[in-house]
């Protein structure tokens, strides 16, 4: 079993971290946020991630994983120290490496012979190289030490799952007793291990979740294509999702994706390609759709509204997808700020949410503990996160409590008929509803 310090005790470095632990390695998890560290101690997890508590409490009582802010009794003497740490977007769009940078500096004069340093986060291709020069740089003595990277293809919402059973693990050395060693630890895992060198690693993490947000951008592409020709989205997803050169996932229409991943990333990537001479249009076009799809969620409650200053308009989902309390670049964030921004008074809702949706917003809007509260005299319900309890709420119910009938469905949640026959108007992306407006030609007719 192996000694391993992961630095960084987010998202991503928490739960690798259990993980690792439930394998029965001996975890420290690092954090600069002495106070994080405190309430884990305590054991209270700072994210909601189902399955996660009781992973991290077994794993603390079993003694095999432990908290700390300090790095000079957490590094030395491991075999391998991953880099968590968050790489948000910078001024520019460009990855802010400041955190990896500061990481692999503190991290520097703490290594001990035979650890490798491996690179957890999503970071711009070449950083390998540069973790290995600070190192070198703030140690007094002239030891060596590899960088491998490592990146993470697990999803808010099934992180445990996702990390525990991998599609695939990517390894980037050129380093082959380094990267033989960094294999081992996945010796467990029924999936295969892609070894390659350090700056193809972090592209193939760039350009998978570059591809999946392509995927989910030509969708909303095709459904407001399809709203304007008056074709089914819904329909259309599943005959070429059953394609089986096409494959079904990332097929959903709706307000778009968002989340701490897909936005920075896609942008990282545009801002490498740009800056070192190639044209990444395509990556451009990406992002603009996504920005168009969020945009569409209030044109709709323009039509059915007209002005919306004296409107009031309640948000059902904050988090950028279900299952996860992430707010980071949530569709539903910025509709709210483009409501607020138009005068209208916004009424949020998230089951888990919340409290991190209250950071970014503040009180521009109102926050509710139920969806039924906060539907009380709304003229519009956009859904903005297909929580399953929104699919199972009692719609005659929030009807009946709402001073309109507009209700925007931004994830295509339900069926258009049947909220119809409830008594709202029903707006969707991409879809026949009943407020679709179809000219009635055919889509070649240029008349
Ligand atoms: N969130 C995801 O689902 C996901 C999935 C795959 C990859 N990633 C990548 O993993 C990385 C981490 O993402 P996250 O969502 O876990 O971020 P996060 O913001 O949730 O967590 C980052 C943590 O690093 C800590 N930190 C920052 N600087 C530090 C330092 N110098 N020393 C020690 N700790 C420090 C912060 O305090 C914070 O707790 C990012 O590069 C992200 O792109 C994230």
């Amino acid at each position: 079993m192996s000694s391993i310090c992961i630095v960084g005790t987010g998202y991503v470095g928490l739960s690798v971290g259990a993980c690792f632990a439930d394998l029965g390695h001996s975890v420290t998890c690092l954090d600069i946020d002495q106070s994080k560290v405190e309430s884990l101690r305590k054991g209270h997890i700072p994210i909601y991630e189902p399955g996660l508590t009781s992973l991290v409490q077994r794993n603390v009582a079993a003694g095999r994983l432990s908290f700390s802010s300090n790095y000079t009794t957490s590094v030395p003497n491991r075999e391998f120290v991953f880099i968590a740490v968050d790489t948000p977007t910078g001024a520019a769009g460009e990855a802010n490496l400041s955190a990896v940078e500061s990481a692999a500096i503190s991290l520097a004069s703490s290594l001990t012979p035979e650890t490798i340093i491996v690179t957890k986060s999503t970071v711009p291709i070449g950083t390998g190289d540069l973790i290995t020069r600070l190192v070198h740089e703030h140690r007094t003595d002239s030891g060596q030490f590899p960088v491998v990277s490592n990146p993470e293809f697990q999803r808010e919402g099934t992180a445990v799952q996702d990390f525990l059973h991998p599609d695939r693990v990517v390894i980037g050395s050129t380093d082959t007793i380094a990267a033989n060693r960094l294999a081992e630890l996945y010796r467990s895992f029924n999936c295969p291990v892609i070894v390659t060198d350090l700056r193809t690693a972090e592209m193939i993490k760039y350009a998978s979740n570059a591809f999946l947000a392509t995927r989910i951008s030509f969708i909303n592409e095709i459904a407001a294509i399809c709203e304007a020709l008056g074709a089914d989205i819904e329909t259309v997803s599943n005959g070429m999702g059953l394609d089986k050169r096409v494959g079904p996932g990332y097929l959903d229409a709706g307000i778009g994706w968002g989340g701490s991943c897909f936005p920075k990333d896609v942008r990282a990537l545009e801002h490498m390609g740009s800056v070192h001479g190639a044209h990444p249009q395509l990556l451009r076009a990406v992002m603009e759709i996504n920005r168009d799809a969020r945009r569409a969620a209030v044109r709709k409650l323009r039509q059915a509204l007209g002005d919306l200053r004296t409107r009031r308009i309640a948000i059902f989902g904050l988090s950028f997808k279900p299952n996860t309390d992430d707010v980071r670049d949530a569709p539903a964030i910025e509709i709210a700020h483009l409501l607020t921004g138009e005068g209208a008074t916004v009424h949020a809702y998230d089951p888990v949410a919340t409290e991190k949706a209250k950071l970014e917003l503040g009180d521009s809007v109102e926050f509710f503990s139920s969806p039924m509260e906060a539907a009380i005299g709304a003229d519009a319900v956009v859904l903005a996160t297909e929580w399953n309890e929104f699919r199972d709420l009692d719609w005659a119910e929030v009807l009946n409590t709402m001073r309109g009938d507009v209700l925007v469905d931004g994830r295509n949640l339900h069926e258009p008929d049947r909220m119809t026959d409830l008594g709202y108007r029903y707006f969707s992306m991409g879809r026949t509803d009943t407020n679709g407006q179809v000219d009635g030609k055919p889509g070649n007719d240029h008349a």
